[in-house]
């Protein structure tokens, strides 16, 4: 979508919709009485009469006004201003986006930055309004082609903000670059995005930048760097594993990069492990990981970050064959560490050993591994936040401030060595499940046998990138978070 700055009045623009916010029982204020006073009161009075809602996330559509030039005005109800804050502001962004996705018009011109939300900033929330509308007007269509006489989306927007703004929409187009790329990547299907798709998309982004690199390791190149883990967990699918490395220069090589590591798994049959068959084809936002990772890299290399960054997606396909690996096998990580398999659905954390064992090669500053681990992260915190783990203090309230600072929200469970007996083995270093409680904890326990010594923190997104039913999908979270941690550090 085209992002443009237009101070042009809101009454005298002629757009095709002009998208305004207004509070509960409030006086308007910006374009909103702008509007009430070339239309001698008549929104405030359609507001007193109930048929403009304020109430949070509502919409509606009014037409020809008088003295206004706009062809339609879409009112966003913002609710009690009082209970107002960023992440409501959020969503009636998104609640805008999805409206003008699903109507005619291809344009609007957006002042819903003009809100007030304590303890925001205008660059803030012009960047914000402009990311959630993008996120929101994005359809997937890839096997399902638009119809002629569909809703159009967006295909352009306006801000009411001046040429000084213009480094918020620059940030935005970053952003939301990250997450359409997640969300499209997330929505595939596993038939057509496999490791192999993976790792052209990563090739397409070193076309594209030349400040990007990559490197595709095939099976063979694993197995000499003795990935024993990583490549177990594909050994029952007929698309071979891949380990895809993204590098991103925008500091001099000296630098030490910040590593993402991704959990690119493109469907999770659970292997012999066999999941049962309901809600099976979710598993193909398995690669929700990876899928962020790239989205943040994209983002990253878009706005040209003064920072070095290696991306590193474990890709692979989880199914049962006579080949697969079986429940009891003991495999032994690139560490030297051995692993016993109690249940090939635990297969996450056994590709992600191994990339995070090599990930140690680029002397990381940072170390994030972002996966759909756990089953476990979806019933402690649900959809709205990413579980984070981190024995860095600092490092863990990064990630959450960036997080509250892009609305793509995480939230810290401990990660104590209490939770590493769960992992005891008689017959290796370890097993690759620690029972019923505590199933997300224990995933971060073994993941930080492969990580000693390094500045590392785990996300699990298992409920945050992904949304099942309704027309969501996947979310394309956490590339936000993950995007404002690297503008932060950089
Ligand atoms: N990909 C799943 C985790 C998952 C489950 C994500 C449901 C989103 C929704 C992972 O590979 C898995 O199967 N984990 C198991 C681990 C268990 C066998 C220790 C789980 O969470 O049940
Ligand atoms: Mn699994
Ligand atoms: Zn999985």
């Amino acid at each position: 979508m085209k992002f443009t700055l237009d101070t042009t009045l809101a009454t005298d623009l002629d757009t095709a919709c002009l998208v305004i916010g207004v509070f509960e029982k409030t006086p308007l204020h910006g374009s909103a009485e702008l509007v009430d006073q070339a239309c001698a009161g008549a929104l405030l009075q359609l507001i007193k009469s109930g048929d403009v809602s304020t109430d949070w996330k509502d919409t509606t559509l009014l037409h020809g006004l008088e003295g206004v030039a706009a062809n339609r005005i879409l009112v966003l109800g913002c609710g009690e201003p009082e209970k107002f804050n960023s992440v409501r502001f959020d969503s009636v962004c998104a609640v805008a986006g999805r409206f003008l996705r699903d109507h005619t018009t291809t344009s609007a011109h957006i002042c819903l930055h003009e809100i007030e939300v304590d303890q925001t900033t205008d660059y803030w929330r012009l960047r914000q309004a402009a990311v959630n509308l993008e996120r929101a007007n994005y359809r997937y269509t890839t096997t399902k082609p638009a119809k002629d006489d569909d809703k159009k989306p967006l295909n352009s927007a306006t801000f009411n903000a001046s040429a000084d703004m213009q480094a918020a929409l620059e940030e935005a187009r970053g952003f939301a670059k990250g997450y359409l790329r997640s969300k499209q990547l997330g929505n595939l299907p596993p038939n057509i995005c496999n490791p192999a798709f993976l790792a052209d998309t990563a090739n397409e982004l070193a076309k594209i930048y030349d400040n990007v690199s990559v490197e595709i390791l095939e099976e063979d190149q694993m197995a000499e760097l003795k990935m024993s883990a990583l490549l177990a967990v594909g050994r029952g699918s007929d698309n071979e594993s891949k380990l895809i490395i993204l590098k991103y220069q925008g500091k001099d090589e000296t630098s030490q990069p910040t590593v993402l590591v991704g959990k690119g798994i493109t469907f999770d049959s659970g292997g012999l492990s066999l999941k049962p068959g309901a809600n099976m084809e979710q598993m193909k936002f398995d690669m929700g990981g990876a899928a962020s990772v790239i989205g943040a890299f994209e983002a990253c290399a878009e706005m040209q970050l003064p920072t070095n960054l290696i991306c590193i997606v474990a890709a692979a396909e989880n199914m049962p064959d006579g080949n697969a690996c079986r429940p009891g096998d003991v495999l032994t990580s690139m560490s030297g560490k051995t692993i016993e398999i109690l249940n090939t659905d635990a297969e996450g954390r056994l590709v992600l050993c191994d990339a995070l064992t090599y990930s140690q090669r680029f002397n990381p500053a940072v170390l994030i591994d972002v996966a759909t681990l756990t089953g476990a992260a979806v019933v402690a915190l649900g959809h709205h936040a990413s579980v984070i783990m981190s024995k860095h203090d600092e490092l863990a309230e990064a990630l959450i401030e960036a997080g509250e600072a892009a609305v793509d929200r995480g939230w810290r469970l401990p990660i104590w060595d209490d939770y590493q007996p769960q992992l005891k083995s008689g017959y290796a270093d370890m097993k690759n499940v620690g029972g019923m409680a505590a199933g997300s904890i224990t995933a971060g326990c073994f993941l930080s046998r492969f990580t000693e010594g390094q500045r590392w923190a785990h996300i699990d997104c298992a409920g945050s990138t992904w949304i099942w039913g309704g027309d969501i999908g996947s979310t394309g979270r956490p590339v936000g978070l993950l995007t404002q941690f690297l503008i932060n550090q950089a």
